[in-house]
């Protein structure tokens, strides 16, 4: 259920999804009902290959779908969106043109006045620590700087949703531990509504409102889980007893659906609980 007060967003229906391969139909997604509220951060968890990405690129209208319908508010997505902003595992930045500018490519790719979105642009680099770096070009830049370089990009137009399909699964355990406070800053900042993928349970518990746990392939809701914890998240919060309850809440979950065991096996998946 979306929060009292939250005006829907987001509206899914019934959704499935169901490739075409050369070895037969593939059902990777659904049915799936959600809805997502404005302004709601929400994670997709789940395993790999559980349909977390297909389910991204539906909301997105990159993907058609076999049943149901998703409505972004109120149009149904028969087409790519425009009106959202997309952050992938690698930041995908042009290595010619320098951060500013790599933040302003989603202004001239719509055709927009890059005059109006400059000082836009230095607000977001500034909020997350890249106000010295508009300058310097992507090789120039660690991956949580490019990674950095990306959100900002992805927010510069505006968009009122932004889909997020593992941001920082790229990078280092340090480096992505650093991301998430500045993601969740950026997010307090802008009060986007962000759907964001992702398989590990503590980023899922530290970013999220709501963490809507994936059954393995083919994708169905297993639980949504509402993450009710401060914001913003410090590191007092996250190693309170109530953040370790949702890491345990969630982590019992996948324990029961075998993909998480207390030995190490051949389902062991260690990206879910810990560190990569
Ligand atoms: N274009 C495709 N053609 C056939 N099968 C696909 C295609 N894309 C994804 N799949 C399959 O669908 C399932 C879900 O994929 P995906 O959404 O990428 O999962 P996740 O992002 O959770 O790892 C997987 O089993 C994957 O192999
Ligand atoms: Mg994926």
């Amino acid at each position: 259920m979306v929060e009292v007060g939250l005006r829907e967003l987001i509206e899914i229906k019934g959704v499935k999804k169901i490739y075409q391969s050369k070895a037969g139909p593939i059902h990777a997604l659904g049915p799936i009902d959600l809805t997502i509220g404005e302004g709601e951060f929400v994670s997709i968890l789940g395993p790999s290959g559980c349909g977390k990405s297909t389910l991204l690129l539906l909301v997105g209208g990159l993907l058609e779908y076999e049943a149901g319908q998703i409505y972004i508010n109120g149009h149904l997505v028969d087409k790519p969106q425009t009106e959202i902003g997309i952050v992938f595992q690698t930041p995908v930045l042009v290595d010619w043109r320098d951060v500013l500018g790599n933040v302003l490519l989603q202004i001239e790719m719509r055709g927009l006045r890059k005059q109006d979105y400059i000082e836009k642009a230095r607000n977001l680099l500034r909020s997350v620590g890249l106000a010295e770096f508009e300058r310097r070009y992507p090789f120039e830049l660690s991956g949580g700087m490019q990674q950095r370089t990306a959100f900002c990009r992805a927010l510069i137009h505006d968009p009122p949703l932004v889909l997020m399909d593992e941001p920082l699964g790229a990078l280092d355990a340090i480096t992505r531990e650093q991301l998430r406070v500045d993601l969740e800053q950026l997010w307090l900042l802008t009060k986007k509504t962000v759907l964001f993928v992702t398989h590990s349970i503590p980023e899922s518990v530290q970013l999220s409102d709501r963490v809507v746990v994936f059954t393995p392939r083919p994708g169905q809701i297993a639980e949504v889980i509402e993450i009710n914890l401060p914001r913003p998240r410090t590191i007092a919060v996250r190693e309170s007893t109530e953040f370790q309850q949702y890491v345990h809440q969630l982590t019992s979950i996948f324990m029961n659906f075998g993909i998480l065991r207390d030995m190490v096996g051949s389902n062991y998946q260690k990206s879910m609980v810990g560190e990569e």
